[in-house]
């Protein structure tokens, strides 16, 4: 595996909208990955916790992919004596201990935002999938979500997913961020293709209208209710303090929790939503008690589902800076 293959596994990574915000430069056994401040996501993630967790998922990639070829990795997460804020990998000669399953599910693993069919995900598997997750600075929270306990995480969901599909903004950024045909998709490789959006192949101005038109807070609250009511569980990622390093870790935990599904066969989405609009991750925090420190990052559901279509990437070659 060259230093291609690794940034092209990193890449692999979920990010928001699939904005893949991340540039990477190379530089002997040092590979280091840069936030891309003109990929953010200024109204869904004013504070860019999202894009630091999806710099996190990239980073957990890229370190299993490097062990997979026999190189442990020295991490180090915003280093002082970097010019600019990175996430450094230092690849060493050390043998380190192989994840076969995990670095196999890397081009396997993918959002999916199909309906599942109501399997529910067997003990031994959920004992796997919260072990996956491996930082100390991340609390993951489960609840079934055939169960009581998930209808007041569900209300919050729908009422975080009306507030900002009523919101012009939310609906605009998110419309950048859909390629509604081939063409936008090949220009582009990253995004929300049509396809992955169960749209068909249509212009941009009818795409505009068919999502300002049909696409309506209403019909997506109940689509998202019934969606959660097919998945096995819900599984809410909490960091332990909200800043830059614990939203990296909370994409280490994410993307091997997340790899871990997909080498069982379990499929996963983001309902982010109450996680990203401030009131109501506020009521989600003192509904489940949280300290005023912790905070609720993600909201992903798992199930079973069959596969759904693929979400492009960029190329190695146009996220290296230093080529
Ligand atoms: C931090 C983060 C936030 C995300 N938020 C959402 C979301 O709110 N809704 C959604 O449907 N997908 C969400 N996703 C999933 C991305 O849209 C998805 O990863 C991206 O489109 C690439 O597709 P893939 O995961 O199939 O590779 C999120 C992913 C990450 C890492």
């Amino acid at each position: 595996m060259d230093t291609r293959d690794l940034i092209y596994y990193s890449t692999l990574a979920p990010s928001g909208h699939n904005t893949q915000p991340w540039k990477f430069s190379v530089q002997d056994n040092i590979i280091r990955i840069y936030p891309d401040f003109d990929r953010t996501l200024s109204v869904v993630d004013p504070d860019n916790h999202a894009l630091y967790i999806s710099l996190g998922c990239a980073l957990e990639n890229l370190v299993i992919s490097a062990k997979e070829d026999g190189s442990a990795c020295r991490v180090g997460v915003f280093p002082d004596d970097e010019n600019e804020e990175c996430l450094r990998v230092t690849l060493t000669d050390e043998s380190p201990a192989k994840e076969k399953d995990l670095y196999e599910a890397i081009p396997v693993r993918q959002s999916n935002r199909s309906m599942y069919d109501e399997q529910k995900i067997p003990p031994a598997d959920m004992e796997k999938l919260l072990q996956a997750n491996e930082q100390d600075t991340v609390v993951v929270k489960t609840f079934d979500a055939q169960g009581k306990d998930v209808d007041p995480v569900i209300e919050l969901v729908k009422e975080a997913g009306r507030i900002q599909f009523n919101d012009d903004r939310f609906v605009e950024e998110l419309i950048s961020w859909i390629r509604f045909n081939k063409k936008e998709v090949q220009n582009n490789r990253d995004g929300l293709s049509a396809k992955v959006m169960g749209f068909p192949n249509v212009p941009r101005w009818l795409g505009r209208f068919i999502m300002k038109t049909f696409v309506t807070a209403d019909r997506e609250a109940e689509k998202t209710e019934k969606q959660i009511r097919s998945s096995s569980h819900l599984f809410l990622f909490i960091c332990k303090k909200n800043d830059k390093k614990h939203w990296v870790d909370a994409g280490r935990g994410f993307q091997r929790v997340a790899l871990t599904a997909a080498s069982l066969g379990i499929a996963h989405a983001h309902l982010n939503m109450p996680c990203e609009v401030e009131s109501v991750r506020k009521k989600l925090s003192a509904h489940l008690d949280l300290h005023p420190d912790e905070q609720p990052v993600l909201l992903i559901r798992l199930g079973y589902a069959s596969r759904a279509p693929r979400s492009p990437r960029r190329p190695p070659e146009e996220v290296r800076i230093d080529s």
